[in-house]
């Protein structure tokens, strides 16, 4: 069992280089299965979840190759066989049921074994099966298991009761072939909708409106093989923006798109943390100054992002004053409460809603990552503790970042990774 060690207390200098976005290049991946052509996706991150998804493909017989020394990831999904890929493979990542909208729109048919994922709620899949089902597919559900027919999709206006991001995405790859018009209202307006679109519309998709809460698909005939490359991943960059905030350090973050960051910079500005020199993709995040606490709800996109919820909340841990988090997008999304509690955090759950009073500091221990994010949280706390952290269940966080304490360690942080 791998483990991660951090030992604290150093400031970060220096540059990082943030990946590809994870949660844009999982539904492209799963997109190529619409076209029988080959794509290739350039910068591809090389995270656990993209290789169960890759898996996935390999298991429908579609040939993927992953190239580590560019990065480049070649799919071919003209042969697809299979339409009843391994329940295993599913239940590892929720993500896993993005290959059910083109499955459905390029065979009429796919038989998946309901999705699994981060334990941070129940996470159903019934807005995707209302997208389906409203295109004209028949849906059985039974023994654990999805079932999905359609001789014909054809377009329909389907209203999202929650801005579902996975259920955004997989109605818009759905009806990208199916016949006539598609409009999805109250879509998620998430950066990695509208890559997804971007990705579909250069293979000969034609969407409109991605990124906005009312998104348009006109059906098309068929789509071509291309070569593309997704935007930067902004958790990524989020999570090092606080690791700059927390150690009262200055680091240059590459690669990343302000604007797909906006909600996490105001609140970091309104913490005391300060950006300069935006260009280029760049930016000089500065947290060496006094913090103040802040009030954040979590919200989809444009609001505050849960996936940043829990790495901003070990930052308020050590902020003097008290500051409240309201997580509204999941449930059950405080499980590292009680992590950060074991190294000295003063928070109070009630309800949805974290109340956090900060302390002078953290003391380090062993903890677990209990979800993804919540493993990048006990990284960041453990960089401030006094003494080890040693964080346990570290297959959670190789699901979504790239060479984490490589990154980290680059800034100077003093983390490793052992095998115990
Ligand atoms: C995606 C992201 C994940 C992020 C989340 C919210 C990927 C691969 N993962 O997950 O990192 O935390 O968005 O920003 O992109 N819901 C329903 N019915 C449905 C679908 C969802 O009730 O059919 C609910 C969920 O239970 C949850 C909320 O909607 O409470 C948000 O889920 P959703 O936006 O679908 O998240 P994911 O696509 O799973």
């Amino acid at each position: 069992m791998e483990k991660i060690i951090v030992k604290g207390v150093n400031q970060l200098r220096g540059e990082v280089n943030i990946s590809s976005a994870k949660n844009s290049i999982l539904p492209i991946i799963a997109a190529t299965i619409l076209c029988p052509e080959r794509v290739v996706i350039n910068n591809a991150p090389m995270l656990e979840d993209v290789e169960v998804i890759c898996k996935l493909l390999n298991e429908l017989n579609c040939d993927v190759n992953i190239s580590s020394i560019n990065n480049k990831l070649t799919i071919d999904t003209k042969n697809i066989t299979s339409m009843d890929p391994d329940a295993q493979l599913i239940r590892k990542m929720r993500a896993s049921f993005l290959i059910m909208g083109p499955m459905i729109s390029r065979f009429g048919y796919c038989k998946l074994s309901l999705p699994g994922g981060c334990n941070i709620g129940s996470r159903p899949i019934d807005l995707h099966l209302k997208g389906f089902k409203l295109l004209g597919a028949d849906i059985m559900i039974g023994h654990g298991f999805v079932e999905v027919k359609a001789k014909k999709l054809i377009g329909n206006t389907i209203y999202l009761d929650f801005p579902s991001v996975g259920a955004t995405e997989n109605i818009i790859m759905a009806s990208v072939l199916a016949e006539g018009t598609t409009i999805i209202e109250n879509a998620a307006e998430e950066p990695e909708i509208w890559d997804l679109a971007q990705f579909l519309n250069k293979m000969g998709a034609d969407i409109e409106g991605a990124g906005l809460g009312k998104i348009t698909i006109h059906g098309v005939k068929s789509l071509k093989g291309i070569s593309y490359t997704p935007i930067y991943d902004r958790i990524e960059a989020g999570t090092f923006m606080i690791g700059a905030a927390i150690t009262n350090g200055k680091i240059k973050i590459n690669g990343v798109n302000e604007e797909h960051l906006r909600p996490v910079i105001e609140k970091l500005k309104e913490c005391g943390v300060v950006f300069s020199d935006y260009k280029n993709n760049s930016i000089i995040v500065d947290g060496t100054g006094e913090k103040k606490p802040v009030d954040i709800k979590t919200l989809p996109y444009p609001g505050f992002p849960t996936d940043m919820q829990a790495q901003m909340m070990s930052l308020l841990s050590i902020v003097d004053g008290v500051s409240v988090i309201t997580e509204t997008v999941f449930e059950n999304r405080f499980m590292h409460v009680a992590e950060l509690q074991r190294m000295g955090a003063n928070i109070k759950i009630d309800g949805r809603t974290a109340i956090i009073e900060g302390v002078p500091k953290l003391t380090g221990c062993q903890v677990k990552a209990t979800d993804l994010r919540a493993g990048a949280a006990m990284i960041l706390s453990g960089l401030i503790a006094e003494g080890q952290t040693e964080i346990g269940d570290i297959y959670h966080i190789d699901r979504g970042y790239v060479q984490i304490e490589k990154k980290f360690r680059n800034l100077g942080a003093d983390i490793y990774r052992i095998d115990s």
